[in-house]
């Protein structure tokens, strides 16, 4: 399997090149079946949990109980929340989000310089998975790694504009913090020790990686997918929306919900790493994204995943006669080949696991 990572096995086209080339119809690889298509079912029209992260570390017992309480309900019923009072600098939320813009705004062979494979896929991608022929996706990507530090190379990121390195490093180092705090929360309001999922991810040997996603205007949006859906393997994603373009869409009882993004809210939700550990009691849960005719959009994904060495499995604490373990061991390296190679489809590698016990 290996093998057929080391390159991509079609040409690569910049999706950005196909929208700029002002075509009125999408070529056949982006055209998905249609129950895939966004207008196939009803929209719901609600809205997924907002959690207010200020008292979070209060000293007030009752408010931080009642933090841990909205986040622990979020992450059992939607696997999803956005979190406004996180302690990050609005200002520097925009700066990053503006810089990437402004990358993916460069001339193709500036970018092309970063033209990533998918052994590490590491640089400026346009697809996910290595199937030949497979119905691709409407967007591109920069991926990069930001921990652990000795797998951390800016002389892989991109050096125009001249200030995104220094802006990917700022706001690596307080989206890495606040990760670090969601997931203190997370292991204290599961029942466990605070430091339990910290500690299972490796504790200071934790990985993290930043996928910044753009999506071009699409002239047929009805057509196809800008993300397919998937659930994130990892551990947690701490996503970045766009300030004025909505497009996230999140599964809840079989329909898709479309997320109202909240001005300078994070949107977190719980990967497959965390959906294993807790033993399916916090769910990862299926989102795509969906695109338009009008406005490009852009969004950062920040992944806090597990050290990829390190065997991912419920936690003790977690397992009883009644409630046995769920998912047997395996390495986050191991678990997270299977988009790698198969590109995003729902959430078929977590029941996959389930299954095969
Ligand atoms: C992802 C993702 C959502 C978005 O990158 O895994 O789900 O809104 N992104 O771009
Ligand atoms: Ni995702």
């Amino acid at each position: 399997m290996m093998n057929c990572l080391q390159s991509w096995p079609e040409p690569v086209v910049r999706v950005q090149s196909l929208s700029e080339s002002g075509i009125r119809a999408i070529p056949e690889r982006y055209i998905k079946p249609p129950s895939d298509r966004p207008g196939f079912e009803k929209q719901e029209h609600v809205d997924i949990p907002v959690v207010d992260l200020k008292n979070l570390f209060s000293h007030d017992h009752t408010l931080h109980e009642e933090t841990l309480k909205l986040i622990s309900s979020a992450c059992k019923e939607w696997g999803f929340f956005q979190a406004v009072n996180h302690g990050i600098s609005h200002e520097l939320m925009k700066r990053t989000r503006e810089v990437w813009r402004e990358f993916f705004n460069l001339p193709l062979e500036v970018k092309q310089e970063y033209a990533n494979a998918p052994t590490t896929y590491e640089g400026y991608g346009s697809r996910l998975g290595v199937q030949k022929g497979a119905i691709l996706d409407w967007s591109d990507y920069f991926f990069l790694h930001y921990l652990p530090v000795y797998l951390r190379n800016p002389s892989k990121w991109p050096s125009l504009p001249s200030s995104c390195r220094d802006l990917i490093s700022e706001y690596g180092a307080e989206v890495e913090k606040l990760c670090g705090r969601l997931l203190k929360a997370m292991s204290i309001s599961l029942g466990l020790k605070e430091d339990y999922l910290q500690n299972a991810f490796g504790g200071e040997d934790i990985g993290a990686c930043l996928r910044v996603n753009f999506y071009p205007k699409c002239p047929q949006p009805d057509l196809t997918l800008g993300l397919s859906s998937h659930s994130d393997p990892g551990g947690l994603t701490l996503l970045l929306p766009d300030h004025d373009v909505a497009g996230l869409q999140v599964r809840k009882n079989g329909k898709w919900i479309t997320v109202k993004p909240v001005p300078n809210a994070f949107i977190v939700n719980v990967g497959d790493q965390i959906q294993v550990m807790s033993n399916a009691i916090y769910k990862s849960v299926e989102h795509r994204v969906i695109v338009n005719s009008a406005k490009d959009r852009v969004s950062l994904a920040f992944f806090y995943n597990p050290k990829s060495d390190l065997l991912i499995e419920p936690a003790k604490e977690l397992v009883s006669e009644d409630r046995p373990p769920l998912y047997s061991p395996m390495t986050f390296d191991e678990y997270r080949l299977y988009i790698r190679t198969y590109g995003p489809c729902g959430k078929t590698q977590v029941e996959f696991s389930e299954s095969n016990r």
